[in-house]
Parts: structure tokens; C-alpha cells; sequence
């Protein structure tokens, strides 16, 4: 399998997937708007660029299996598993705010092993393979060299749905508005991942994601110099909800400051 080859092909769907979805946007009517749950919406435009996702990607690789935000496909596959959100930072676009962005993962059993991130607002395409570095728009990136709170740029996502840990969220916001560059949140945390591997900021967690937030963005991550776990700096961060992620240097810090902030969860 050659996996440089598979990702040319993937940046190319995730490319044309993403000027469908800004295309949508000029003339985006809310009206169209489903709620999947309180502040979780989904509109044709997720639904018809994941179908649009899907079926490249069988022409791909026929034998994968899908996992995908919106559950257009849902085949399990022997081996390998396309891990999906076509749209990722739904509500930033039906807003109109950036950043949003196609992600595409390929799993090959648990293990990620091709991530592509499109954002479409600025039109960055951040991709990497297993082995390769990872890359924005061809060029290289690498994490920071950010070894401490001090040096760091925090990005996480605030909390929405499941509001039982609140509390815990705001001790580690309390923390980090005085012991670090500051925090942000962008809304779409395939975006979070990618940025943490371009040196734009230097850590990221958040809780409560799906694999389809997730797969790819960590993957880059890993191959721009970062490393992710869950909170309890165990690699299940697929699938457990838990997201932990900074660079080479300042992931043990991090890490160990979201599992204290974290300490009551189970
Ligand atoms: C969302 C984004 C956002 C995060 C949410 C996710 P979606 O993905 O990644 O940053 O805070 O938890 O659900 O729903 O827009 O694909």
C-alpha cells in the first residue's frame, strides 16, 4: 500500500469536498438547519459532501470500512476504516465564522495511519502519512519548541452539551489565563490539531470529541514532532471522548496539569 499515493488522492477529495462546502456557504439558508442535540446542528451541506467523501473514497480503497460524522456509510471494513467529519466546525459555518474544515482519517485497526485536514475558510490543506513529516500545502511544519505553560498558546473547546465538567474545565481555564500566552477556541478541532502542529499554538484538550474530530488532526500532530493521549496520558484517545495534545516538549507538563485539573473524572 503506498500511503503517499493514497494521500495525494485524498487531499484531492477533501479539496473538492471543501469547495462544495464554501460554494453552499454563499447562499447558505439557516433555514436549513437540523439540531442533533442543544448547540449540535447539522445541515444538507454536512450530509451531502460526507456522501460526496464516501464515495471517492471507496474508488480509493475499496476494502475500507467508514466511520463518519454523519453516518452516510457505515460498513465496518476487515482492516481499515475511513474515520470522517465532512465538516468539522458546523457551527462556525453555518455562522459564517472560521475556521471549518473536511477531515479525513484512515485507521488501519487502531491505528491512525494517513490523516488529511482541509480548512476551507483559509484554504490550508494539512496532511500527513505514517512515517512521512507532516505537511501544510506541501511545505514542512514541526511543532514549537514551547517547553512550558509560560511559553504556550492553550487551545481548547468549551464545553456544550454534557456540562458535568464545567468545574473542572474552568480551574484549567483559571490556570491557564495566568500561566500562559493565553487561550483559545476556535470551533473545529481537526483545525486545533493541525495549528498545534504548525507552531501556531502549542497545546490542545478538549473533551467530549468523537474519533471523526480527532483522527487525522492527531495524527498530523504526531508526525509534525507533537504527541496526543487521553487525560490520563493513555493512547486511547480515539474513541474515550478525552483529547490531550501538545508539542514534543511540553506534552508531559500538559498532560500532567489537564489529569490534576481532571482528577474527579473517571
Ligand atoms: C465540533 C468541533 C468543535 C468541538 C465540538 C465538535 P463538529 O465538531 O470539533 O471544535 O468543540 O465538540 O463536535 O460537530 O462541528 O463536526
Amino acid at each position: 500500500m503506498n500511503l503517499e499515493n493514497i494521500c495525494q488522492e485524498v487531499i484531492a477529495t477533501a479539496k473538492s469536498a471543501g469547495a462544495f462546502i464554501a460554494g453552499e456557504r454563499v447562499h447558505f439558508n439557516a433555514a436549513t438547519i437540523e439540531k442533533k442535540g442543544k448547540a449540535n446542528f447539522v445541515s444538507y451541506v454536512d450530509k451531502m459532501a460526507e456522501e460526496m467523501i464516501v464515495a471517492d473514497l471507496r474508488k480509493i480503497l475499496p476494502e475500507a470500512g467508514f466511520i463518519t460524522e454523519e453516518g452516510t456509510a457505515t460498513d465496518s471494513g476487515e482492516r481499515f476504516r475511513w474515520v470522517i467529519d465532512p465538516l468539522d466546525g458546523t457551527t462556525n459555518f453555518i455562522h459564517g465564522t472560521p475556521p471549518y474544515a473536511v477531515s479525513i482519517g484512515l485507521i488501519d485497526h487502531q491505528e491512525i495511519i494517513l490523516g488529511v485536514v482541509y480548512e476551507i475558510f483559509r484554504g490550508e490543506c494539512f496532511y500527513a502519512w505514517k512515517g512521512s513529516p507532516a505537511f501544510v500545502d506541501g511545505k514542512v511544519i514541526h511543532v514549537s519548541d514551547a517547553a512550558t505553560s509560560e511559553e504556550s498558546l492553550i487551545i481548547t473547546g468549551f464545553p456544550y452539551g454534557d456540562l458535568q465538567y464545567v468545574d473542572e474545565f474552568t480551574t484549567a481555564i483559571r490556570y491557564f489565563m495566568g500561566n500562559s500566552h493565553g487561550i483559545r477556541r476556535f470551533g473545529s478541532a481537526a483545525t486545533d490539531l493541525s495549528y498545534v502542529a504548525a507552531g501556531r499554538a502549542e497545546a490542545f484538550w478538549e473533551l467530549g470529541l468523537h474519533a471523526w474530530d480527532v483522527a487525522a488532526g492527531a495524527l498530523i500532530l504526531q508526525q509534525a514532532g507533537g504527541k496526543v493521549s487521553d487525560f490520563k496520558g493513555s493512547d486511547q484517545f480515539l474513541f474515550s471522548g478525552e483529547i490531550v495534545a501538545a508539542t514534543g516538549k511540553y506534552f508531559t507538563e500538559f498532560q500532567r496539569l489537564i489529569a490534576e485539573f481532571y482528577s474527579k473524572k473517571q
